[in-house]
C-alpha cells in the first residue's frame, strides 16, 4: 500500500498489564484527530479469527488513560498460525488459521493493524506479516522480557505492586521472626523480581538467570539470625530453579501456544529453608495482582509515547516494525527481529552488582556469606 492508511485496527494480545488502555487511547486519539477511522479488535488475535471487530470513537477512548486492563479484552491462547481447535474426540489439534484472519482483515477494510503485546503477540504478528498484513507493534508486558527494548510499559506498575507487597511482608516477618518467601511473576526473566526486591531491600533474591543453591540460601537466613536479625525476606521469581534442578510448573494449558504456566517454587524454597535451618518459614505467591491496577505515572507516559510513535510509524508507512526504547530514546526495529526471542537479565547486569554490594544474596555462591553484611559484628542494615 503506497498511500496513507485510512482505516486502522487495534488489538491487545497476551497477558494484560497496566497501560494497555493508555496505548489504545494514544493511538486512537492521534489517528482520529488525523482523520483516520479506528476499529477495535476484541480479545487479541481471537477477535481477528472470530471476526469480532468494532468501531472505536473518540468517546470510547476518552477517560481510559488511568484504567488498568484493556477495554478491548485480551487473550494469550490464540496465535493464528498455531491455533488450537477441538479434534472432535475431546482433545485439541493445532491449525494454521491465518487465511481466515487475512480474510477478516480485508473484509473490515483495514489498512494496518496495531498489535499491542509481548513476545507471543509479536511472534504471531511476524507470521501474519508473512501473509501480507500491515502491522505495527507496541511492546507490553510486566515481565519486561521483550527483545530489543530496554523497557516495556506495565513493568513499572508491576514492580511498584510487588515492592509494596514485599514491604508489607517485612512487618509480619519481623513480628513473627519468620522467613517469608514471596514468589513473583516474570516467567524466564528476573527483571520484575530483581527490581522489586532491590526496591524493598530484600535479603535473598532468586531469579531464573542465576540457579541457586539451597544450602547457600539457608546459610544466609542463619547468618541473619546470628547477627540478631530475627527474620529474612526471600523474593523468588517464578522461573527460578536450583542448580541442576528444574523450574516448577503450576499447570500446562494445552490450548496455549506457550502451554507451560510456572508457579509454586516459593513453597519448595520455604519448606527447604525450614527443614535445613529450623527457622519458621512461609511462602506466598503474589500472582495476578501484579498485572492489575492503575498504571504508574511512568507507565502512563511511556504507554502514551509508545502509542504515539506507533501512530507516526503507520502514517509513515513503516509497517512491520515494533516500537522500542533504546538508550533512552523511542525508536523501532523490525518485528521479525524480536519474534521468538526474550530478553533476560544478564549475569553482569549492574543492578545485580548493586544488589550484591548492598547485602543481597542470590543464592549462587558461598562468597556472598563471607561479607561484612553477614558477619555477626556487622552493623544492622536498613531492613
Ligand atoms: O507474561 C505475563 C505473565 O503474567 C507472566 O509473568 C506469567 O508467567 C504469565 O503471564 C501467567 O499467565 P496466565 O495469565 O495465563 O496465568
Amino acid at each position: 500500500m503506497s498511500e496513507q492508511p485510512r482505516r486502522i485496527g487495534i488489538l491487545t494480545g497476551g497477558g494484560d498489564c497496566p497501560g494497555l488502555n493508555a496505548v489504545i487511547r494514544a493511538v486512537a486519539k492521534a489517528a482520529l484527530a488525523g482523520g483516520l477511522e479506528v476499529l477495535g479488535i476484541e480479545d487479541g488475535y481471537l477477535g481477528l479469527i472470530e471476526d469480532r471487530i468494532r468501531p472505536l470513537s473518540y468517546a470510547d477512548v476518552s477517560g481510559i488513560l488511568t484504567r488498568g486492563g484493556t477495554i478491548l479484552g485480551s487473550n494469550n491462547r490464540a496465535n493464528p498460525s498455531d491455533y488450537a481447535v477441538p479434534d472432535g474426540s475431546g482433545g485439541w489439534v493445532r491449525r494454521d488459521v491465518r487465511d481466515q484472519v487475512v480474510e477478516n482483515y480485508h473484509d473490515a477494510g483495514l489498512d494496518v493493524l496495531v498489535v499491542i503485546g509481548g513476545d507471543g503477540t509479536m511472534s504471531g504478528a511476524a507470521k501474519l506479516i508473512e501473509r501480507g498484513l500491515n502491522i505495527v507493534g507496541v511492546p507490553k508486558t510486566i515481565d519486561n522480557d521483550l527483545w530489543a527494548t530496554e523497557i516495556t510499559f506495565g513493568h513499572d506498575t508491576a514492580v511498584a505492586t510487588a515492592t509494596d507487597a514485599l514491604d508489607k511482608i517485612h512487618t509480619t516477618a519481623s513480628s513473627h521472626h519468620r522467613v517469608m518467601v514471596m514468589e513473583l511473576m516474570g516467567r524466564n526473566a528476573g527483571w520484575l523480581t530483581l527490581r522489586a526486591a532491590m526496591a524493598s531491600g530484600t535479603d535473598v533474591i532468586l531469579i531464573p538467570e542465576i540457579p541457586f543453591r539451597m544450602e547457600v540460601v539457608a546459610e544466609k537466613c542463619l547468618a541473619r539470625s546470628r547477627k540478631g536479625k530475627g527474620f529474612t525476606i526471600v523474593a523468588v521469581g517464578e522461573g527460578a530453579a536450583a542448580v541442576g534442578g528444574e523450574q516448577t510448573v503450576d499447570k500446562v494449558i494445552e490450548t496455549s501456544p506457550e502451554p507451560v504456566r510456572l508457579g509454586g517454587v516459593s513453597h519448595h524454597v520455604a519448606d527447604a529453608i525450614e527443614k535445613i535451618t529450623g527457622l519458621e518459614s512461609r511462602a506466598m505467591i503474589l500472582g495476578h495482582v501484579q498485572r492489575g491496577g492503575s498504571p504508574t505515572a511512568r507507565d502512563r507516559v511511556l504507554a502514551t509515547a509508545f502509542g504515539y510513535h506507533a501512530f507516526e510509524l503507520l502514517v509513515a508507512g513503516r509497517f512491520g516494525h515494533v516500537v522500542v526504547e533504546q538508550a533512552g530514546a523511542i525508536t523501532s526495529v523490525p518485528i521479525a527481529e524480536v519474534a521468538d526471542r526474550v530478553r533476560t537479565v544478564p549475569p553482569d547486569d549492574p543492578l545485580i552488582a548493586a544488589a550484591r554490594a548492598t547485602g543481597a544474596c542470590f543464592g549462587d555462591e558461598t562468597e556472598c556469606l563471607d561479607t561484612p553484611h553477614n558477619r555477626p559484628d556487622a552493623q544492622p542494615s536498613a531492613t
